[in-house]
């Protein structure tokens, strides 16, 4: 049946019945793909005609590819055992992946609650924080982003203002400048909230004192830190936490996308035990459904088992380096289109001239064998977020898909230089 469904009947009917909007998107993108077979880090069209390597991952959803057969074994194993679970009861399979997270977590953090999505987990952050310290002010970063549910969304930048009266008492400030927040925490502070890295504004990087700072603004005002590892946690900056590089320990990180192993929701929000107080009233005072999934627990366990193991994360620093390499020479063939690269393991961002070379090197590449998507915040950025389970073959197809890609645009855009 579904090798009947064809791939010009796929766009035709999402066109129809999901967004035709989005499919007119695609198509001047030029990445009117339609994700077919996939296996590891490729994807193949629904018509099988071409391949892409995914380095969008998804913002981190595939960090270990596409159905990793672990993975896939553990959940066909869980369904002969377990299904969703009743969200009421306790459950012996989130016991037991919250206590391989409270071992995993910096510092303290011990307890965790469980959703399906990021978003979701990030509304649980901030109602933990504001029902704790009985306090309204949410302070995150301009360009932060953080989802599109209620209280997430209101700490979001750009997407949140088509959507208002958003939820009050949030306000914004730059990220990477502790005076800024310095100046804006305040009585009424309940929660600092940032991504540890910001992704959607392009992989940015934060003075080596900053995170330091904001764990001393927010141990003096009471106001809960909260750090978003949605994308940046499980291994992908070439540490198992992203903060782990700046030894700060917040009182709430909020986890997703990659804790889904690709196959099964999930997402969690881990915190320090001062917080468990917020509880002692009223246990049930947050609940879901479908959060913390026996099936997703069990996947998930599996996930940060690989994830967290010393020669994994020694394998992401090795393909960064590569990648890294591979990149310096491409700075070095088109210095007039790439002008710079930000890295942390394999969490990369093309720094290019301009604001049309994002959107031009989401085309280029998908012309070359490649799938990656340009900042949402920063036109000029492409994102590249490889599967963490990329190889060395694969490194050098992508680069070798980026050269052509880079001389494309630089030609097109007429930012040519000579070759070097
Ligand atoms: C840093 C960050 N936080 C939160 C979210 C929201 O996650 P979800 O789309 O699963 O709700 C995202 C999604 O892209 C994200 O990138």
């Amino acid at each position: 049946m579904e090798s009947e469904y064809t791939k010009e009947q796929a766009i035709a009917d999402f066109g129809t019945y999901v967004s035709p909007q989005k499919v007119k998107v695609y198509q001047a993108l030029g990445v009117d793909f339609v994700p077919g077979r996939r296996e590891g880090a490729r994807i193949w069209d629904l018509d099988d005609s071409r391949s892409l390597i995914n380095l969008r991952s998804s913002g981190g959803v595939f960090n270990l590819g596409h159905r990793p057969p672990q993975l896939v074994r553990v959940l066909k194993e869980a369904l002969d055992n377990v299904d969703v679970g009743d969200h009421i009861l306790m459950s012996a399979a989130r016991a037991k992946l919250a206590r391989r997270l409270a071992e995993l977590m910096p510092g303290d953090i011990q307890y965790t609650i469980f959703s399906s999505g990021g978003g979701e987990a990030i509304d649980v952050a901030l109602k933990l924080a504001r029902g704790y310290t009985k306090r309204a002010g949410v302070i995150s970063a301009v360009h932060g982003y953080h989802g599109h549910t209620g209280l997430a969304l209101a700490a979001t930048d750009k997407f949140s203002e088509k959507f208002g009266p958003l939820a009050p008492g949030f306000s914004r400030v730059p990220f990477g400048d502790a005076d800024a927040l310095q100046d804006v925490v305040g009585d009424d502070t309940a929660a600092v909230i940032m991504e540890t890295i910001p992704a959607t504004a392009g992989f940015v990087f934060p003075p080596d004192d900053y995170f330091g700072r904001v764990r001393e603004i927010c141990d003096r005002t009471g106001a809960v830190m909260i750090l978003d590892e949605v994308q940046a946690g499980l291994s992908r900056t070439g540490r198992l936490w992203a903060i782990d590089e700046w030894e700060v320990v917040p009182d709430v990180m909020v986890l997703g996308k990659g804790m889904s192993g690709g196959i099964y929701p999930m997402s969690t929000t881990c915190y320090r035990p001062f917080l468990q107080a917020f509880f002692e009233g009223d246990p049930f005072s947050h609940v879901s459904s479908f959060g913390g999934s026996e099936l997703g627990s069990t996947v998930c366990l599996e996930m940060l088992n690989i994830v967290s193991e010393p020669e994994f994360i020694a394998q992401v620093n090795s393909m960064g380096e590569r990648l890294a390499a591979g990149l310096a020479q491409l700075r070095e063939a088109h210095p007039k289109v790439l002008i710079g690269v930000r890295q942390k393991g394999l969490m990369v961002a093309l720094l290019m001239a301009d604001d049309r070379c994002g959107p031009a090197m989401t085309t280029a590449l998908g012309e070359r064998g490649a799938l990656a998507l340009f900042a949402d915040f920063d036109l000029s950025v492409l994102q590249v977020m490889p599967p963490l389970t990329i190889t060395a073959e694969e490194i050098d197809e992508v680069l070798e898909a980026m050269d052509g890609a880079l001389g494309a645009v630089g030609e097109k855009l007429e930012l040519a230089a000579a070759r070097a």
